[in-house]
């Protein structure tokens, strides 16, 4: 056996990028991550499942020749971002002979972003399989996972989804599978959150799709892989399905003070009512880590001081977020000061349009806070606890 291999005829040739720090420009990788790819030898064909972003594809390919890989016949797409078809494009060069098997709206993408020729592509349907000779392939349509073209590969005969973004974490270790389940579930969920969550709805739909199917390892595209695959449904079915918990998440950013004075008496007050805080200092706050919060809070507080008489500008982008990531918060209100005059109340609940949920009235005050403004945040708190009581919130 040799470190890439899963199965005989079944092994690992993505690649590890222990030192990447962002993904799209947004998001941090404080554990670096993993393009997944996988090589899967049947008794007659041999398909490549993926491929990496093209920075590392010397990799993979190094991967293929200490393999020996010497045809291939397909390269499966199970996702047309660039992180995972990217190299598509090289390994059609070195195989001019593999046809690219993909949803038809992958390859309507892939035609789009890599400029492939029509002529390298063969379309499946849903649920249509694809022999390797004494193996087969199960496609199913995964949509919205987190593209509109997604797909998983299921392979029959040896229980294995290979769900390519779905069930992901970016995560760099050398390991094959998951060896540390704390530390795996916060990335999964860091991941879910960033990427995912958007999608919860459709991602019921897809997990509801997968549900009869035996299933003895999850091989994602990002991360470790999973050989107690409970574990990663468990986490999913919890992240979409259930209400959010007792949990405020509170960024702020303060320029002189007095914003992080009412801050700090309001996550006091709330604690006191038993309701649970998760604050985060915007000037230093990791996206990432708000995208965790963001998965169990039921309620948003966002505190900003005003600057050229508008919210902050740090306060605008974590608004911003949280409206694209859609999570399923139920409340939301705004807290702050202002010197002069601010619109930073109709500039924040205006950018909250995507989410279903009901404005609590803000405590936005001129100057340092006084004895009737800690009041207020103290029936503020006493508004947001019983919110969280009456839904049953935990
Ligand atoms: Fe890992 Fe959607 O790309």
């Amino acid at each position: 056996m040799n470190k890439l291999d899963i199965k005989p005829g079944i092994d690992a040739v993505g690649a590890i990028d222990w030192d990447r720090r962002l993904f799209d420009s947004l998001i941090p990788l404080p554990d670096g991550t993993s393009y997944n790819s996988f090589l899967v030898r049947g008794s007659e064909k041999t398909a490549l499942i993926d491929t990496v972003d093209p920075a590392l594809d010397y990799i993979l390919i190094d991967n293929l020749d200490r393999l020996k890989v010497e045809q291939l016949d397909y390269i499966i797409c199970n996702h047309a971002e660039q992180d995972h078809a990217g190299s598509i494009p090289v390994i059609l060069d070195l195989y001019p002979e593999a046809k690219v098997a993909c949803t038809p709206k992958c390859k309507g993408m892939l035609i789009d972003l890599l400029h492939l020729d029509e002529s390298v592509f063969i379309t499946v349907n849903d649920k249509e399989t694809l022999s390797l000779g004494n193996r087969a392939f199960e496609f199913i349509h995964a949509p919205w996972v987190h593209w509109p073209e997604t797909m998983v590969t299921y392979l029959r005969e040896d229980k294995i989804l290979f769900s390519c973004d779905f069930f992901g974490s970016h995560l760099a270790q050398s390991a094959l599978y998951v060896q540390d389940e704390g530390q795996v579930y916060e990335s999964a969920k860091r991941y879910f959150g960033e990427i995912m969550m958007p999608f919860r709805v459709n991602i019921q739909k897809n997990l509801e799709k997968l549900k009869d199917y035996q299933i003895e390892i999850i091989a994602p595209s990002h991360g470790p892989l999973y050989d107690k695959p409970k574990f990663i449904l468990d986490a999913y079915k919890s992240w979409v399905y259930d209400e959010p918990g007792n949990v405020v998440l509170l960024p702020y950013v303060s320029m002189h003070g007095s914003t992080k004075d009412m801050v700090n008496y309001l996550v006091e007050a709330l604690m006191e009512r038993g309701v649970d805080v998760k604050q985060f200092d915007l000037t230093v706050a990791d996206p990432g880590k708000i995208a965790i919060a963001l998965v169990d809070s039921a309620t948003l507080v966002l505190a900003t001081c005003t600057v050229l008489s508008g919210a902050h500008p740090l306060a605008a982008n974590a608004a911003f977020l949280v409206n694209a990531l859609r999570p399923n918060l139920k409340f939301a209100t705004i807290i702050g000061s202002f010197g002069w005059g601010s619109r930073a109340i109709e500039q924040i609940t205006g950018m909250l349009t995507n989410l279903k949920l009901e404005l609590i009235d803000p405590v936005y005050i001129k100057g340092n806070p006084r004895e009737e403004d800690f009041k207020a945040l103290d029936k503020l708190a006493d508004s947001i606890a019983q919110k969280h009581r009456e839904h049953g919130y935990k």
